[in-house]
């Protein structure tokens, strides 16, 4: 069972019991957490171009998917987001947060692709996402959202072989966004060839930016290996 509870922005987020964990931060707030740390970075970097792929690892409350549709709606940019989750239970809970027709549901729910806003389609790849992910084609992705539970209760989409799979499987100008500052996390993903990044976004907790080349981003700045944090 999932408990609906309010977080510090007044969103709401729920409590997984299967992981012992809550959907987002309760302290930063489901909405701003999501915004500040993987939507509005990630958006930035890609303000110029015209057509966007988006990994979102992985749906849970649809946060991530359905503020990414609202935050690149006034955009002519053409938006696709694949969200990989292996627990349906999650769309009942998102339904209600985002306020989705029974058709939006069921088509969901069926794996077809939908446009969530005029520009933006989402569709959700059900079942564990660590396959999924080994079986995308190389260089497919423009943006990862890498927002699985923490590290040590969600091990398998933190480990040094999925982030050898997210260099794969991302383009040359990539970007993975995520919440997690973890020096071992940093490490894993350094192992696998991306540059890191500490991301400072005011009032928020420190979060991190992966890429594949240089980045010029306002509130990020580059960490080298030996000053790992
Ligand atoms: C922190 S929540 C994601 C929050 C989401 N991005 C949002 O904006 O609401 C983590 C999600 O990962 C899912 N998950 C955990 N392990 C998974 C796996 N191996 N395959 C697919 N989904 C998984 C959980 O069911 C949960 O819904």
């Amino acid at each position: 069972m999932n408990n609906l509870i309010q977080s510090a922005d007044g969103s709401i987020t729920a409590f997984n019991q299967e992981f012992c964990e809550h959907y987002s931060s309760l302290s930063d707030g489901a909405k701003t957490e999501k915004l500040y740390k993987h939507i509005i970075p990630a958006a930035t970097l890609f303000a110029n171009q015209p057509q966007i792929r988006i990994l979102d690892i992985c749906f849970g409350l649809g946060y991530t998917a359905f503020l990414s549709a609202q935050i690149y709606t006034h955009t002519a940019q053409s938006i696709h987001i694949i969200s990989l989750e292996k627990n349906p239970a999650t769309l009942h809970l998102a339904a209600k947060i985002h306020n989705l027709s029974k058709e939006m549901i069921t088509k969901l729910a069926n794996g077809e692709s939908l446009f969530i806003a005029p520009h933006t389609s989402l569709r959700i790849v059900w079942g564990d996402a660590k396959t999924h992910i080994e079986c995308f084609e190389d260089n497919t992705f423009d943006i990862v959202y890498q927002d699985p539970f923490s590290p040590n209760k969600n091990k398998d989409l933190w480990s040094k072989e999925h982030f050898r799979h997210l260099y794969r499987i991302t383009k040359a100008k990539s970007v993975i966004t995520t919440y997690s500052t973890s020096r071992q996390i940093k490490e894993n993903a350094s192992e696998a060839k991306f540059l890191i990044y500490k991301l400072k976004s005011q009032n928020l907790r420190a979060s991190s930016i992966f890429t594949k080349s240089p980045i010029a981003l306002e509130n990020a700045t580059q960490i080298s290996l030996d000053n790992l944090a």
